[in-house]
């Protein structure tokens, strides 16, 4: 029996491919210190659980496939904050931002067609494009350049006319890096030059450092009809878990048709969708909080990693991620001896190696992403390790 291309030509997630070996060595009595992944140990708020009460119904019913309207209320009112307005029909609330990535590409994007990304990238984007057949194209940022974006005349020499959209994580996993209002505004000019969507990806823009300010594409006036926003609690909340995002345009056209992909799989969770709808109660001060632990969180991790010999890193602006380049070969490699062969005080580490955010072969073979949402304490023990291993490896 044989399997679909589609499916074949899939990858695996370099963020949770190497777990089975996490797995054995936490059996063989190993301590694993997970910076591979971004899943904060911030507590959820109380709001969220307090909503879950709030569902008094007999039965769990289906909702709505838009989503339940205080839910949509909830964020419309949120993003007012952050000079973001939406209608009510403009907004449709999805299984996490995964899902409502993918929807934006399915209803941009032909078999064939493609995407065009800023590389690195969040890995799942070349999954979410091979749903849909279609294909990322990345532009190429550097490290030299804090991963900022490069000439307008670099990024339009890789539009054909099979372009469809761009695709921006905004700040950006796993770089970190915030886009400035002039960087945003030229993505802007090349969209409608070219007759292209912008997919915006916004799901850590509360976690933006140093004063930056945000700026989102939602903020480009002008090309407010090419504009696909997406958002999630998951990371905003520390609620991964509960499965909540949005997809939203100004586009009414593009929402009409994106009601069809809703429809298809009935409804996002009820009770989760009640849960998430009371978070817009919890306190301002719980996100300053948290965003002020990240800020201290990045700055021991920048600063251990960066005096670790032979390793060169950008500062990120936001997000929880920090892309490095190790003095090593093949991080694939290193990542998983570091699994398999190496522990120091019986302790060792996992990150994700930085092939799988690239699109370009060969590109990223030694690098590695850190996630830096776990506490303190764990990443100067991490960077320890890491500093350590690294002696170890380059014997
Ligand atoms: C840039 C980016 N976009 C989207 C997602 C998906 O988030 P979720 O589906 O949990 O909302 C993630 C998760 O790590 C991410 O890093």
């Amino acid at each position: 029996m044989n399997f679909s291309n589609r499916i074949l030509g899939m990858d695996f997630s370099p963020i949770r491919k190497l777990t089975p070996y996490a797995k054995e060595a936490q059996n063989n009595g190993i301590k694993v210190y997970h910076l591979n992944i971004g899943q904060p140990d911030v507590k959820t708020p109380d709001t969220f659980f307090q909503g879950v009460t709030n569902y008094n119904e007999k039965i769990v019913k289906y909702s709505d496939s838009q989503g339940i309207d205080v839910l949509i209320e909830s964020f419309i009112q949120s993003l007012s904050d952050s000079n973001i307005y939406f209608d009510k029909n403009e907004l449709m609330i999805t299984h996490g931002g995964s899902e409502a990535i993918q929807f934006a590409i399915m209803a941009t994007c032909d078999p064939g067609d493609e995407v065009l990304c800023p590389e690195p990238f969040y890995s799942n984007y070349s999954s979410f494009a091979k749903i849909s057949g279609a294909r990322i194209v990345p532009v190429q940022t550097k490290i030299e350049n804090d991963f900022h974006l490069p000439d307008k005349s670099e990024i339009e020499e890789k539009i054909t006319d099979r372009t469809k959209c761009i695709l921006i994580s905004n700040p950006c996993n796993p770089t970190g890096t915030v886009y400035s209002y002039d960087e945003l505004k030229m993505l802007g000019d090349i969209a409608m030059k070219h007759d292209l969507f912008i997919i915006s990806d916004e799901v850590y823009r509360q976690f933006i450092f140093d004063n930056i300010p945000y700026n989102s594409c939602m903020h480009l006036t002008n090309i407010l009809d090419r504009v696909i926003l997406i958002d999630s609690i998951s990371k905003h909340y520390s609620a991964c878990g509960a499965r909540i995002g949005l997809v939203a345009s100004k586009n009414k056209d593009l929402m009409h048709q994106i009601l069809k992909l809703c429809q298809s799989r009935l409804c996002v969770s009820t009770i989760e969708q009640f849960a998430a709808s009371n978070l817009i109660n919890t306190m301002n001060s719980y996100i300053t909080e948290v965003k002020m632990e990240y800020k201290k969180r990045r700055d021991v991790m920048y600063n251990k990693l960066s005096n670790i010999p032979g390793i060169i890193c950008s500062k990120p602006k936001g997000a929880f991620y920090m892309l490095a380049k190790l003095p090593i070969d093949d991080s694939d490699k290193f990542a998983k001896w570091l699994l398999t062969d190496f522990s120091y005080n019986k302790e060792t580490l996992m990150f994700a190696p930085g092939s799988g955010f690239y699109a370009t072969p060969g590109l990223g073979k030694n690098e590695a992403r850190f996630s830096y949402c776990t506490n303190i304490e764990d990443i100067e023990n991490s960077m320890i390790i890491l500093e350590k291993a690294l002696e170890s490896y380059n014997k």
